[in-house]
C-alpha cells in the first residue's frame, strides 16, 4: 500500500483534520451521505451539549455498539485461510461426487483452524484439541469436513455434548479457567465418563500442543459413506496429512510462548502464507466395506475409536493448499459457517450417533450466531456453483427468487426443478429396532484403544503424557477425582498409572475402574431389548 500525502487542516479547537484530496475518497455515512467533519460531534456552542440531530454521530456509534456477534459456543478462537483442493485421480469407482471425477480438478477451499475450549481472546498454545474445518466449494454445493486434529472424540452420543462442553469451559461461578482443562469440573466429568479415556490419552499427548497449524493432521473422525453412480456404498474416514510432517512444542515451551506471544499460531500462518510458503495437506481416505466393519474389533460407528492405519492403510486422493489470507478476518474467518450436514451427492452419513447429532447442531448454532436464516448470503458461506431455490425473505434477504413463481410445481415454466439423477440421494440402509434410548454394547470397550495409543508412543512421549496428567490433576482440588482418573489409568497402563499416582503423592493405589461390566446405559439397553423380547 502507498501512503498518500493528505491535506491537513487544523480546526478551531486545534484538532487535526485529514481531508479528501487526490485519490483519497470522500468519507460517507452508511447511507452514502458525504461527511464534512468526522472529528467533532454537532454541538450548541463549542462547550455546549451534543444535539440528537447529529445523524452522522448517532449512526457511527450505533454501528460500533453492535460490532460484536456471539462467539462460537465452542471453537471460538480460530484462524482461517483460502486455498484449493486438487484431485489426484478419478474416484468414480467409489463416489459420484463431482469433486472426485477428474484428475487435476481444482476446487476452491476455505479452512479454519481453532482451539476448542478457550474464548475468542484466549491464547494459541493451550493444551487443547484443534479444530480443522474445511469448506470445499464444489460444483455440487459446499462440502464441509468439520474435523479436529485428533482422530477420536470424548463422547459417543451427541446428547452428552452440552455436558462435556460445560465441564471443559470455565466454571460457571468463578468464570475460570478460561482456556485450560486443568480444573475440577473437567476432570470430574472425565472421571465419570470412561468412554473419554482414549481421547484423554491424545489430549494429554504432544498432539494437543502443536508447533503450528502447518504441522498438524486433520481428521473427519466419523465414518462416512461414499456412494457411486450405482448407489453402491463404501465406508470412508477422512484424514488430512501435513506435507511438513507432525511437530509439537514441549509443555514448558508452550507456557512461555503463551506469555510472550498469545497469537503464535495465527502469526505463523499469516507470515508463512504472506511469504509464499503455502502449507499443504494430502487428503487420505480409509476405505472399507460392510464385511470389514463387521469383522473389525471395534464398532466403526463409535467416534471414540479409530481404525489403525496399519490395519487399513489410507490412500492419498488429493491435496489441499492454503495460499491466500482473508482480506477481512471478521467477514470471512468469523462469519464462516461450517456444518457437518453440508455434503455433496456421492458422500453420505453413517449412523454414528455423534455425527447424527452434529447434523442438527450446526445449522441451529449458525442461525443463532450469524443472526439470520440467510447466512448463506454472506459471501464466505455462499456456494460458488450455480444455485437456484425458492427460499425467500427473512432478515437481510439479498437474493430473493426473481419473477412471479416462488413455488413449484408451477404453470409459468419458471424457476428450478428437482433432478432424481443429479440430486443428493441417501444410501437406502434398511433400519429396524426398538424405539428406545440405547447405546450399543459394541461401544463398551473404553480402554483397549487408549492402551494402543499409549504404547504406540516412544518413551519420551510417554513421559510427556505422564507429566501432563500429573500437572493437570495436581490442579484438581478434590482427591476422589484424582483417584478416579488413576483407577481408569490402571486399565490402560500400569506404569503410567503408577507414575501419575506417585507424581500426585497418592497414599494408596485405588482399585482399577470396573472395565468388564457393561455401563449403566448398556444394562438399560439390554433391559429395554429384553422387555421387547418378552
Ligand atoms: C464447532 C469439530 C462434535 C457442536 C466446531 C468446529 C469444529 C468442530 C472444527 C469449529 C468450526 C469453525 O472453525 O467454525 C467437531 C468434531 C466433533 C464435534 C471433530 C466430533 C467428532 C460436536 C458435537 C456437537 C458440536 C457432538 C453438538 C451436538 C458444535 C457447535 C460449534 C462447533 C455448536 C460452533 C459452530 C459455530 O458457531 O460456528 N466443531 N465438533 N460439535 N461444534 Fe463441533
Amino acid at each position: 500500500a502507498t501512503i498518500h500525502d493528505q491535506k491537513l487542516l487544523r480546526g478551531e479547537g486545534g484538532e487535526l483534520h485529514q481531508t479528501a484530496a487526490g485519490p483519497t475518497p470522500v468519507l460517507t455515512t452508511a447511507q452514502g451521505g458525504p461527511v464534512s467533519d468526522d472529528q467533532n460531534s454537532l454541538k450548541i456552542g463549542a462547550r455546549g451539549p451534543t444535539v440528537l440531530e447529529d445523524f452522522h454521530f448517532r449512526e457511527k456509534i450505533f454501528h460500533f455498539d453492535h460490532e460484536r456477534i456471539p462467539e462460537r459456543v465452542v471453537h471460538a478462537r480460530g484462524y482461517g485461510a483460502h486455498g484449493y483442493f486438487e484431485t489426484y485421480e478419478s474416484l468414480a469407482k467409489y463416489t459420484r461426487a463431482d469433486i472426485f471425477q477428474r484428475a487435476g480438478e481444482k476446487t476452491p477451499a476455505f479452512v479454519r483452524f481453532s482451539t476448542v475450549a478457550g474464548n475468542k481472546g484466549s491464547f494459541d498454545l493451550a493444551r487443547d484439541v484443534r479444530g480443522f474445518a474445511v469448506k470445499l466449494y464444489t460444483q455440487e454445493g459446499n462440502w464441509d469436513i468439520v474435523g479436529n486434529n485428533i482422530p477420536v472424540f470424548f463422547i459417543q452420543d451427541a446428547i452428552k455434548f452440552p455436558d462435556m462442553v460445560h465441564a471443559v469451559k470455565e466454571e460457571p461461578d468463578r468464570a475460570f479457567p478460561q482456556a485450560q482443562s486443568a480444573h475440577d469440573n473437567f476432570w470430574d466429568f472425565i472421571s465419570l465418563t470412561p468412554e473419554s479415556m482414549h481421547m484423554i490419552m491424545w489430549v494429554m499427548s504432544d498432539r494437543a500442543i502443536p508447533r503450528s497449524f502447518r504441522f498438524m493432521e486433520g481428521f473427519g473422525v466419523h465414518t462416512f459413506r461414499l456412494l457411486n453412480a450405482k448407489d453402491e456404498s463404501t465406508f470412508v474416514k477422512f484424514h488430512w496429512k501435513p506435507k511438513l510432517g507432525l511437530q509439537s512444542v514441549a509443555w514448558n515451551e508452550a507456557v512461555k510462548i503463551n506469555g510472550a506471544d498469545p497469537d503464535f499460531h495465527r502469526r505463523d500462518l499469516w507470515e508463512s502464507i504472506q511469504a509464499g510458503n503455502f502449507p499443504e495437506w494430502e487428503l487420505q481416505l480409509q476405505l472399507f466395506d460392510q464385511a470389514f466393519a463387521d469383522s473389525f474389533d471395534f464398532d466403526v460407528l463409535d467416534a471414540t475409536k479409530l481404525i489403525p492405519e496399519e490395519i487399513l492403510p489410507p490412500i492419498a486422493v488429493g491435496r489441499l493448499v492454503l495460499d491466500r489470507m482473508p482480506d477481512n478476518f471478521f467477514a470471512e474467518t468469523e462469519q464462516v459457517a461450517f456444518m457437518t450436514q453440508n455434503v455433496p451427492p456421492g458422500v453420505d452419513f453413517s449412523n454414528d450417533p455423534l455425527l447424527q447429532g452434529r447434523n442438527f447442531s450446526y445449522l441451529d448454532t449458525q442461525i443463532k450466531r450469524l443472526g439470520s436464516t440467510n447466512f448463506t448470503h454472506i459471501p464466505i458461506n455462499a456456494p460458488k456453483c450455480p444455485f437456484h431455490h425458492f427460499q425467500q425473505d427473512g432478515h437481510m434477504a439479498m437474493r430473493n427468487p426473481v419473477g412471479r413463481a416462488n413455488y413449484q410445481p408451477n404453470s409459468w415454466d419458471e424457476g428450478p426443478r428437482e433432478s432424481p439423477s443429479k440430486g443428493f440421494r441417501s444410501f437406502t440402509e434398511v433400519e429396524a429396532g426398538p424405539k428406545a434410548r440405547l447405546r450399543s454394547e459394541t461401544f463398551a470397550d473404553h480402554y483397549s484403544q487408549a492402551r494402543q495409543f499409549y504404547i504406540s508412543q516412544d518413551p519420551v512421549e510417554q513421559g510427556h503424557i505422564a507429566a501432563a496428567l500429573t500437572f493437570e490433576l495436581s490442579k484438581v482440588q478434590t482427591p476422589v477425582i484424582r483417584e478416579r482418573i488413576v483407577s481408569h489409568l490402571l486399565n490402560i497402563d500400569d506404569g503410567l498409572a503408577r507414575k501419575v499416582a506417585d507424581g500426585l503423592g497418592l497414599k494408596a493405589m485405588p482399585n482399577p475402574a470396573d472395565a468388564a461390566v457393561p455401563t449403566r446405559r448398556d444394562v438399560a439397553a439390554s433391559d429395554a431389548l429384553s422387555i421387547l423380547k418378552n
